[in-house]
Protein backbone atom coordinates (compact mmCIF):
# COMPACT_ATOMS: atom_id res chain seq x y z
CA UNK A 1 0.00 0.00 0.00
CA UNK A 2 1.28 3.44 -0.91
CA UNK A 3 2.14 5.63 2.06
CA UNK A 4 1.40 9.29 1.27
CA UNK A 5 3.44 12.08 2.79
CA UNK A 6 0.35 13.56 4.45
CA UNK A 7 -3.17 12.17 4.66
CA UNK A 8 -5.34 15.32 4.66
CA UNK A 9 -8.36 13.43 3.33
CA UNK A 10 -8.50 11.33 6.51
CA UNK A 11 -8.35 14.47 8.64
CA UNK A 12 -11.26 16.02 6.77
CA UNK A 13 -13.29 12.79 6.83
CA UNK A 14 -13.09 12.91 10.63
CA UNK A 15 -14.45 16.50 10.63
CA UNK A 16 -16.81 16.26 7.69
CA UNK A 17 -20.12 16.95 9.48
CA UNK A 18 -18.73 19.86 11.47
CA UNK A 19 -17.08 21.41 8.38
CA UNK A 20 -20.33 21.03 6.43
CA UNK A 21 -22.21 22.74 9.26
CA UNK A 22 -19.66 25.58 9.34
CA UNK A 23 -20.05 26.03 5.59
CA UNK A 24 -23.84 26.16 5.87
CA UNK A 25 -23.66 28.61 8.77
CA UNK A 26 -21.64 31.10 6.68
CA UNK A 27 -23.78 30.55 3.57
CA UNK A 28 -26.95 31.22 5.53
CA UNK A 29 -25.50 34.28 7.28
CA UNK A 30 -24.75 36.07 4.02
CA UNK A 31 -21.60 37.52 5.70
CA UNK A 32 -18.43 36.64 3.81
CA UNK A 33 -15.90 39.34 4.76
CA UNK A 34 -14.91 40.32 8.33
CA UNK A 35 -18.01 38.98 10.00
CA UNK A 36 -18.74 37.12 13.24
CA UNK A 37 -16.73 33.98 12.32
CA UNK A 38 -13.50 35.94 11.90
CA UNK A 39 -14.18 37.86 15.10
CA UNK A 40 -14.84 34.69 17.08
CA UNK A 41 -11.92 32.82 15.60
CA UNK A 42 -9.64 35.73 16.50
CA UNK A 43 -10.85 35.61 20.12
CA UNK A 44 -10.52 31.81 20.28
CA UNK A 45 -7.05 31.69 18.73
CA UNK A 46 -5.80 34.56 20.94
CA UNK A 47 -7.02 32.62 23.99
CA UNK A 48 -5.41 29.42 22.66
CA UNK A 49 -2.04 31.14 22.25
CA UNK A 50 -2.36 33.03 25.53
CA UNK A 51 -2.19 36.53 24.04
CA UNK A 52 -4.50 39.52 24.12
CA UNK A 53 -4.88 40.09 20.39
CA UNK A 54 -5.24 38.06 17.22
CA UNK A 55 -5.85 39.60 13.79
CA UNK A 56 -6.86 37.30 10.94
CA UNK A 57 -5.11 38.06 7.65
CA UNK A 58 -4.78 36.62 4.15
CA UNK A 59 -1.87 34.21 4.70
CA UNK A 60 1.31 33.65 6.70
CA UNK A 61 3.53 35.79 4.49
CA UNK A 62 1.12 38.70 4.90
CA UNK A 63 0.98 38.16 8.67
CA UNK A 64 4.75 38.66 8.91
CA UNK A 65 4.85 41.53 6.42
CA UNK A 66 2.00 43.40 8.14
CA UNK A 67 3.67 43.07 11.57
CA UNK A 68 6.88 44.58 10.20
CA UNK A 69 4.99 47.31 8.35
CA UNK A 70 2.92 48.12 11.44
CA UNK A 71 6.18 48.46 13.39
CA UNK A 72 7.35 51.02 10.85
CA UNK A 73 10.11 48.85 9.38
CA UNK A 74 11.07 49.68 5.81
CA UNK A 75 13.79 51.05 3.54
CA UNK A 76 17.14 51.45 5.27
CA UNK A 77 16.29 49.00 8.07
CA UNK A 78 17.74 45.55 8.67
CA UNK A 79 16.04 42.46 10.05
CA UNK A 80 17.97 39.42 11.30
CA UNK A 81 16.62 36.15 9.86
CA UNK A 82 17.76 32.51 9.91
CA UNK A 83 19.90 31.53 6.93
CA UNK A 84 17.68 28.49 6.37
CA UNK A 85 13.88 28.79 6.41
CA UNK A 86 10.97 28.82 4.00
CA UNK A 87 11.54 31.78 1.66
CA UNK A 88 8.42 33.57 3.00
CA UNK A 89 10.30 34.59 6.17
CA UNK A 90 12.70 36.58 3.98
CA UNK A 91 10.09 37.87 1.51
CA UNK A 92 8.14 39.52 4.35
CA UNK A 93 11.19 41.69 5.09
CA UNK A 94 12.31 42.54 1.59
CA UNK A 95 8.74 43.30 0.40
CA UNK A 96 8.96 46.41 2.61
CA UNK A 97 12.29 47.50 1.14
CA UNK A 98 14.14 46.46 4.31
CA UNK A 99 17.19 44.19 4.16
CA UNK A 100 17.52 40.64 5.46
CA UNK A 101 20.65 39.86 7.48
CA UNK A 102 20.99 36.08 7.54
CA UNK A 103 22.46 34.30 10.56
CA UNK A 104 23.44 30.64 10.34
CA UNK A 105 21.37 27.92 12.00
CA UNK A 106 22.30 25.15 14.43
CA UNK A 107 22.33 21.78 12.68
CA UNK A 108 20.84 20.01 15.70
CA UNK A 109 17.74 22.24 15.95
CA UNK A 110 17.49 23.68 12.40
CA UNK A 111 16.80 27.04 14.08
CA UNK A 112 18.74 30.32 14.18
CA UNK A 113 21.91 30.03 16.30
CA UNK A 114 21.48 32.59 19.11
CA UNK A 115 25.24 32.74 19.71
CA UNK A 116 25.77 34.26 16.24
CA UNK A 117 23.07 36.94 16.41
CA UNK A 118 24.91 39.69 18.25
CA UNK A 119 27.72 39.83 15.66
CA UNK A 120 25.10 40.52 12.96
CA UNK A 121 23.58 43.56 14.69
CA UNK A 122 24.38 46.98 13.18
CA UNK A 123 23.10 50.49 13.76
CA UNK A 124 20.35 49.77 11.24
CA UNK A 125 19.02 46.55 12.83
CA UNK A 126 15.38 46.90 13.89
CA UNK A 127 14.16 43.36 14.53
CA UNK A 128 15.05 39.70 14.95
CA UNK A 129 12.78 37.24 13.16
CA UNK A 130 13.31 33.73 14.61
CA UNK A 131 11.51 30.91 12.79
CA UNK A 132 10.19 27.90 14.72
CA UNK A 133 11.15 25.57 11.89
CA UNK A 134 9.19 22.31 11.66
CA UNK A 135 7.43 23.73 14.79
CA UNK A 136 10.38 23.32 17.17
CA UNK A 137 10.51 26.63 19.08
CA UNK A 138 13.65 28.68 18.54
CA UNK A 139 15.78 29.44 21.63
CA UNK A 140 13.66 32.41 22.66
CA UNK A 141 15.27 33.19 26.05
CA UNK A 142 18.70 34.18 24.66
CA UNK A 143 17.08 35.78 21.60
CA UNK A 144 14.81 37.95 23.77
CA UNK A 145 17.76 38.90 26.00
CA UNK A 146 19.77 40.06 22.98
CA UNK A 147 16.76 41.97 21.62
CA UNK A 148 16.26 43.70 24.96
CA UNK A 149 19.94 44.71 25.19
CA UNK A 150 19.81 46.26 21.72
CA UNK A 151 16.25 47.62 21.72
CA UNK A 152 15.08 45.31 18.92
CA UNK A 153 11.66 43.88 18.13
CA UNK A 154 11.24 40.09 18.21
CA UNK A 155 8.86 38.79 15.52
CA UNK A 156 8.18 35.05 15.66
CA UNK A 157 7.63 33.23 12.40
CA UNK A 158 5.18 30.76 13.94
CA UNK A 159 3.82 29.61 10.55
CA UNK A 160 4.67 25.97 11.42
CA UNK A 161 4.29 26.12 15.20
CA UNK A 162 0.61 26.09 16.24
CA UNK A 163 0.56 24.67 19.77
CA UNK A 164 4.33 24.32 20.27
CA UNK A 165 5.55 25.51 23.69
CA UNK A 166 8.71 27.07 25.08
CA UNK A 167 9.14 27.23 28.87
CA UNK A 168 5.42 26.54 29.18
CA UNK A 169 4.29 29.36 26.91
CA UNK A 170 2.82 28.86 23.45
CA UNK A 171 4.39 29.90 20.17
CA UNK A 172 2.68 33.14 19.25
CA UNK A 173 3.21 34.49 22.78
CA UNK A 174 7.01 34.33 22.83
CA UNK A 175 7.99 37.62 21.21
CA UNK A 176 6.55 41.07 20.49
CA UNK A 177 4.31 39.62 17.76
CA UNK A 178 3.97 36.43 15.74
CA UNK A 179 2.84 35.49 12.25
CA UNK A 180 0.89 32.25 11.70
CA UNK A 181 -0.01 30.49 8.46
CA UNK A 182 -3.15 28.38 8.04
CA UNK A 183 -2.02 26.85 4.74
CA UNK A 184 -4.00 23.59 4.45
CA UNK A 185 -1.16 21.24 5.43
CA UNK A 186 -0.27 23.12 8.63
CA UNK A 187 -1.11 21.72 12.10
CA UNK A 188 -4.01 24.19 12.06
CA UNK A 189 -4.89 24.40 8.38
CA UNK A 190 -7.73 26.11 6.54
CA UNK A 191 -9.31 24.80 3.31
CA UNK A 192 -7.40 27.45 1.40
CA UNK A 193 -5.10 30.31 2.35
CA UNK A 194 -5.25 32.06 5.70
CA UNK A 195 -3.03 33.61 8.34
CA UNK A 196 -3.02 35.50 11.64
CA UNK A 197 -1.01 37.91 13.73
CA UNK A 198 -0.87 37.39 17.50
CA UNK A 199 0.47 39.95 19.97
CA UNK A 200 0.02 41.54 23.39
CA UNK A 201 0.72 44.95 21.90
CA UNK A 202 -2.64 46.67 21.44
CA UNK A 203 -1.25 49.45 19.27
CA UNK A 204 0.47 47.03 16.92
CA UNK A 205 -2.69 44.89 16.67
CA UNK A 206 -4.74 47.98 15.88
CA UNK A 207 -2.30 49.01 13.17
CA UNK A 208 -2.40 45.53 11.58
CA UNK A 209 -6.21 45.65 11.71
CA UNK A 210 -6.16 48.91 9.77
CA UNK A 211 -3.52 47.75 7.29
CA UNK A 212 -5.34 44.50 6.42
CA UNK A 213 -8.52 46.41 5.50
CA UNK A 214 -7.51 49.27 3.17
CA UNK A 215 -6.35 51.35 6.13
CA UNK A 216 -9.95 51.73 7.27
CA UNK A 217 -11.62 51.07 10.60
CA UNK A 218 -15.08 51.74 9.16
CA UNK A 219 -16.14 51.55 5.52
CA UNK A 220 -14.77 54.43 3.40
CA UNK A 221 -12.98 56.03 6.35
CA UNK A 222 -9.36 55.54 5.39
CA UNK A 223 -6.80 56.51 8.02
CA UNK A 224 -3.62 55.13 6.47
CA UNK A 225 -2.49 53.51 3.20
CA UNK A 226 -3.52 49.93 3.74
CA UNK A 227 -3.94 46.82 1.67
CA UNK A 228 -6.49 44.03 1.29
CA UNK A 229 -5.33 41.02 3.29
CA UNK A 230 -8.21 39.61 5.32
CA UNK A 231 -8.93 36.14 6.66
CA UNK A 232 -12.07 34.91 4.85
CA UNK A 233 -15.20 34.40 6.89
CA UNK A 234 -15.56 30.87 5.46
CA UNK A 235 -11.96 29.95 6.33
CA UNK A 236 -12.44 31.34 9.84
CA UNK A 237 -15.50 29.10 10.26
CA UNK A 238 -13.48 26.03 9.15
CA UNK A 239 -10.58 27.04 11.40
CA UNK A 240 -12.89 27.26 14.41
CA UNK A 241 -13.81 23.60 13.84
CA UNK A 242 -10.21 22.57 13.42
CA UNK A 243 -9.00 24.55 16.44
CA UNK A 244 -11.13 22.28 18.65
CA UNK A 245 -8.95 19.34 17.48
CA UNK A 246 -5.55 21.05 17.50
CA UNK A 247 -4.37 19.84 20.91
CA UNK A 248 -5.63 16.29 20.35
CA UNK A 249 -3.99 16.08 16.93
CA UNK A 250 -0.76 17.62 18.24
CA UNK A 251 -0.69 14.93 20.95
CA UNK A 252 -1.03 12.27 18.23
CA UNK A 253 1.86 13.95 16.39
CA UNK A 254 3.94 13.85 19.59
CA UNK A 255 3.19 10.17 20.14
CA UNK A 256 4.08 9.36 16.52
CA UNK A 257 7.32 11.35 16.80
CA UNK A 258 8.30 9.28 19.84
CA UNK A 259 7.54 6.08 17.90
CA UNK A 260 9.67 7.22 14.96
CA UNK A 261 12.51 8.22 17.31
CA UNK A 262 12.38 4.83 19.06
CA UNK A 263 12.23 2.79 15.86
CA UNK A 264 14.93 4.77 14.04
CA UNK A 265 17.32 5.27 16.96
CA UNK A 266 19.78 2.56 15.96
CA UNK A 267 19.94 3.30 12.23
CA UNK A 268 23.50 4.12 11.15
CA UNK A 269 23.98 7.14 8.91
CA UNK A 270 20.77 8.83 10.04
CA UNK A 271 20.49 11.99 12.17
CA UNK A 272 17.18 12.30 14.00
CA UNK A 273 15.34 15.39 15.23
CA UNK A 274 15.77 16.25 18.92
CA UNK A 275 13.18 14.79 21.27
CA UNK A 276 10.92 17.11 23.27
CA UNK A 277 12.00 18.30 26.71
CA UNK A 278 10.02 19.99 29.51
CA UNK A 279 11.38 23.31 28.25
CA UNK A 280 10.95 22.87 24.49
CA UNK A 281 7.92 21.01 23.16
CA UNK A 282 7.58 20.93 19.40
CA UNK A 283 4.14 20.53 17.84
CA UNK A 284 5.80 18.16 15.32
CA UNK A 285 4.55 19.77 12.14
CA UNK A 286 7.07 17.64 10.24
CA UNK A 287 9.38 14.74 11.05
CA UNK A 288 12.66 15.63 9.37
CA UNK A 289 15.72 13.35 9.32
CA UNK A 290 19.16 14.03 7.86
CA UNK A 291 21.42 11.71 5.91
CA UNK A 292 24.45 12.18 3.67
CA UNK A 293 22.94 10.80 0.45
CA UNK A 294 19.45 12.18 0.87
CA UNK A 295 18.46 11.98 -2.80
CA UNK A 296 19.28 8.25 -3.06
CA UNK A 297 17.32 7.57 0.13
CA UNK A 298 14.28 9.48 -1.21
CA UNK A 299 14.46 7.51 -4.49
CA UNK A 300 14.76 4.16 -2.71
CA UNK A 301 11.81 4.97 -0.42
CA UNK A 302 9.76 5.99 -3.47
CA UNK A 303 10.47 2.53 -4.91
CA UNK A 304 8.95 1.16 -1.68
CA UNK A 305 5.86 3.34 -2.35
CA UNK A 306 6.80 5.74 0.43
CA UNK A 307 6.35 9.42 -0.38
CA UNK A 308 8.82 11.92 1.12
CA UNK A 309 9.39 15.66 0.68
CA UNK A 310 12.28 18.07 1.18
CA UNK A 311 11.83 21.13 3.43
CA UNK A 312 13.70 22.94 1.86
CA UNK A 313 16.13 21.90 -0.88
CA UNK A 314 17.83 25.31 -1.07
CA UNK A 315 18.29 28.01 1.57
CA UNK A 316 16.90 31.37 0.41
CA UNK A 317 20.40 32.83 -0.11
CA UNK A 318 21.10 30.21 -2.80
CA UNK A 319 17.85 30.95 -4.65
CA UNK A 320 17.79 33.43 -7.56
CA UNK A 321 15.77 36.18 -5.78
CA UNK A 322 18.52 36.56 -3.18
CA UNK A 323 21.63 35.60 -5.18
CA UNK A 324 24.52 37.78 -4.05
CA UNK A 325 28.25 37.27 -4.52
CA UNK A 326 29.05 37.26 -0.80
CA UNK A 327 26.24 34.92 0.32
CA UNK A 328 27.51 31.41 -0.17
CA UNK A 329 27.43 27.91 1.29
CA UNK A 330 30.85 28.70 2.82
CA UNK A 331 29.45 31.73 4.62
CA UNK A 332 26.43 29.84 6.06
CA UNK A 333 27.77 26.27 6.18
CA UNK A 334 25.15 24.78 8.51
CA UNK A 335 22.23 26.16 6.51
CA UNK A 336 23.78 24.74 3.33
CA UNK A 337 24.52 21.37 4.91
CA UNK A 338 21.03 21.16 6.39
CA UNK A 339 19.36 21.88 3.04
CA UNK A 340 21.51 19.25 1.30
CA UNK A 341 20.78 16.50 3.81
CA UNK A 342 17.17 16.84 5.05
CA UNK A 343 14.31 14.51 4.22
CA UNK A 344 10.77 14.79 5.61
CA UNK A 345 9.17 11.39 6.28
CA UNK A 346 5.44 10.64 5.98
CA UNK A 347 3.81 12.27 8.98
CA UNK A 348 0.64 13.77 10.43
CA UNK A 349 -2.01 12.91 13.02
CA UNK A 350 -3.59 10.38 10.67
CA UNK A 351 -0.47 8.35 9.97
CA UNK A 352 -1.20 4.90 11.37
CA UNK A 353 1.32 3.06 13.55
CA UNK A 354 1.55 0.26 10.98
CA UNK A 355 2.44 2.71 8.21
CA UNK A 356 4.98 4.40 10.47
CA UNK A 357 6.62 1.03 11.22
CA UNK A 358 6.69 0.23 7.52
CA UNK A 359 8.50 3.53 6.82
CA UNK A 360 10.97 2.95 9.66
CA UNK A 361 11.60 -0.64 8.55
CA UNK A 362 12.11 0.30 4.87
CA UNK A 363 14.36 3.19 5.80
CA UNK A 364 16.52 0.95 7.99
CA UNK A 365 16.81 -1.65 5.23
CA UNK A 366 17.73 0.94 2.58
CA UNK A 367 20.43 2.56 4.72
CA UNK A 368 21.86 -0.83 5.73
CA UNK A 369 22.18 -2.00 2.12
C1 LIG B 1 8.27 29.12 8.01
C2 LIG B 1 7.17 29.69 7.16
N1 LIG B 1 7.01 31.02 7.12
C3 LIG B 1 6.02 31.58 6.39
C4 LIG B 1 5.15 30.82 5.65
C5 LIG B 1 4.15 31.50 4.79
O1 LIG B 1 2.84 31.12 5.02
P1 LIG B 1 1.76 31.17 3.82
O2 LIG B 1 2.04 30.05 2.91
O3 LIG B 1 0.46 31.05 4.54
O4 LIG B 1 1.91 32.50 3.17
C6 LIG B 1 5.27 29.42 5.69
C7 LIG B 1 4.33 28.51 5.02
O5 LIG B 1 4.12 28.32 3.91
C8 LIG B 1 6.32 28.84 6.44
O6 LIG B 1 6.48 27.52 6.47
Amino acid sequence: VKIPFLNLAAAHRELRDELDAAHRRVLDSGRFILGPEVEQFEAEFAAYCGVEHCVGVGNGLEALRLILEAAGIGRGDEVIVPAQTYIASWLAVTALGAEVVPVDIELTTANIDPSRIEAAITGRTRAILPVHLYSRPAEMAPISAIAKRHGLLVVEDAAQAHGATYQGRKAGALGDAAGFSFYPSKNLGALGDGGAVTTNDGQLADRVRLLRNYGARAKYQHEIRGTNSRLDELQAAYLRVKLTRLDEWNERRRALSREYLAQLSGVAGLDLPLADTEEIRSAWHLFVVRTADRDSLARALAEHDIETLIHYPKPPFLEPPYARGDWSAERFPFAAEQAASVLSLPFGPHLGSAALSQVAHSLGRVLAS
